[in-house]
């Protein structure tokens, strides 16, 4: 099928090179004609594992090419993606559907007739309607149908999420525009991908649904997790035990410093701000948004904690700045507030990332920037691991204990092997793992971070119980001065 693709951001990218490698005749439209330009010459605009080959094995075989100039492309089109971006609006977090309305005014233009419009940019529910009604208004005459297909790509896997989904949604109020989508993914559909046929405002909200659900699943094992740090429980062993029950899953139960990234914050915002415009109540959505908030920042007062005496001498190094492995993508990104954090107590920083230190140069000021990670660990009090990176992983404790002054380590990814970084000698903090009972026992208030966290304007999410009747309070411990 000849398809066009509007937008060669991320999933503009992903879906017009996986199109193109399924036989259809893909042309890909931005008008960032520097990005355009780049792309001819088979420079990615963003680090997507895989992605470069199929780009390049795609235009090679002319399945794919990238234009500025949408007019011809629409013109032979049988089916337009619309694949923009919908920023959050800063005051109210509303999706932004200029990218959106703009593409479709081109589609107006443009198309010629018995054309679908595809929206995979993720929307409001509605849209969709809009889409149809501002298309309908300038070409009255145009044959079309307009049709949300959803995507569910992550990261650093998007390729394998676009060949091999879970599913395949498709929401339309035509059988021919629902038929003609379904007939896109008909390779994949043969493969076993369920294609799950819907109303189109049916499948806005299902795109809302999901991002929602994960994010709340985090949050729990978030809290979990300190639940697990409180009462010396191991959440390693506690994400299995529930990820067991069918009804239940084992994913999206790794617990860390909080989710980040260009979905689930920005998605939240807008569906919340759907929720209010009709006057629903979405508690269990607001409640996750908030609990990851104010994560990323208890992570960063949690490795001040450790911090004694003056903050100014200690040097931290924080290996890993995007918001998770395998991106170059740093939009918020746990590590941005934890760097935040101890930057505005004053300590010394420096940080590392295998891809993403192109980005964080423009994102992060006052820190020290190490290109390699042996380089940001040398001299260090503390370290700390913000992205599981596996680079990180493979890290020999033995060496890294030549390299660094100090001895504590936040894992916040829970990447390291314990009982190897314990055995070179190291305070190894876990993600909800009480630390073993000869350093973390004491007879105490709750820990003074968790005092400042109650403080805090974000709430106090990160409060504990009381102590266990034995007296001890199990918890990151008293602040401690790194060794020297
Ligand atoms: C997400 C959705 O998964 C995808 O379907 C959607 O279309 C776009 O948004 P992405 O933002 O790329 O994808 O990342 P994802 O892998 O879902 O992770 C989101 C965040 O959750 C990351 O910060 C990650 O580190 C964190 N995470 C994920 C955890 O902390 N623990 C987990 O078990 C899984």
């Amino acid at each position: 099928m000849d398809i066009t693709i509007l937008g060669a951001g991320y999933v503009g990218l992903v879906s017009a090179a996986c199109l193109a490698d399924l036989g259809h005749h893909v042309t890909c439209i931005d008008t960032n004609a520097a990005r355009i330009e780049a792309l001819r010459r088979g420079e990615m605009p963003i680090y997507e594992p895989g992605l470069d080959a199929i780009v390049a094995r795609t235009t090679a075989n002319g399945h794919l090419r990238f234009e500025t100039d949408p007019a011809g492309a629409l013109a032979r089109a049988e089916a337009a993606f619309i694949c923009v971006g919908t920023p959050p609006r800063p005051d109210d977090g509303e999706a932004d559907l200029g990218f959106v309305f703009s593409a479709a005014r081109d589609i107006a233009r443009f198309a010629r007739d018995r054309i679908v419009v595809v929206t995979k940019s993720t929307v409001p529910v509605g849209t969709g309607d809009l889409i149809e009604g501002l298309i309908r208004r300038m070409r009255p005459q145009l044959d079309f149908g307009v049709v949300s297909n959803p995507e569910f790509l992550k990261e650093g896997a998007a390729i394998a999420d676009f060949m091999q989904p879970d599913r395949i949604v498709v929401g339309a109020q035509s059988a021919w525009a629902g038929n003609t989508v379904a007939a896109i993914y008909a390779t994949l559909a043969r493969r076993g991908a369920p294609i799950l046929r819907t109303r189109r405002r049916s499948a806005e909200a299902i795109k809302y649904a999901a991002n929602a659900f994960l994010a709340i699943k985090l949050s729990f094992i978030n809290e979990i997790a300190d639940f697990c740090e409180a009462w010396d429980a191991d959440i390693g062993d506690v994400a299995s035990g529930i990820g067991l029950d069918r009804r239940i899953g084992p994913d999206f139960l790794q617990p860390g410093p909080g989710y980040g990234g260009s979905c689930f914050p920005k998605d939240l915002r807008a569906l919340l701000h759907s929720a209010r415009e009709r006057a629903v109540g979405l508690r269990m959505v607001e409640t996750a948004s908030a609990v990851n908030e104010a994560r990323k920042w208890a992570m960063g007062r949690r490795v001040r904690a450790a911090i004694n005496g003056d903050i100014a001498e200690c040097r931290v190094a924080v290996l890993g700045l995007t918001f998770k492995a395998e991106t170059d993508d740093m939009r918020e990104s746990p590590a941005l507030a934890i760097i935040a954090a101890l930057r505005r107590e004053g300590a010394q920083i420096r940080v590392h990332d295998p891809r993403g230190m192109a980005v964080a140069r423009e994102m992060i000021e006052g820190v020290t920037f190490a290109d390699e990670a042996k380089d940001c660990l040398r001299n260090a009090d503390i370290l700390v691991i913000a992205t599981g990176w596996r680079e990180f992983a493979a890290l020999d404790p033995r060496e890294v204990a030549g390299l660094m002054r100090g001895r504590t380590v936040f894992d916040l990814r829970n990447i390291l092997a314990p009982g190897a970084w314990r055995a070179a000698g190291f305070d190894l903090r876990r993600i909800g793992e009480a630390r073993p009972p000869a350093t973390i026992a004491y007879t105490a208030d709750p820990a003074p971070h968790d005092r400042a966290a109650s403080a805090d304007p974000a709430g106090p999410a990160f409060t504990r119980s009381p102590a266990p009747s034995n007296g001890e309070f199990l918890a990151h411990g008293p602040a401690m001065k790194p060794a020297e």
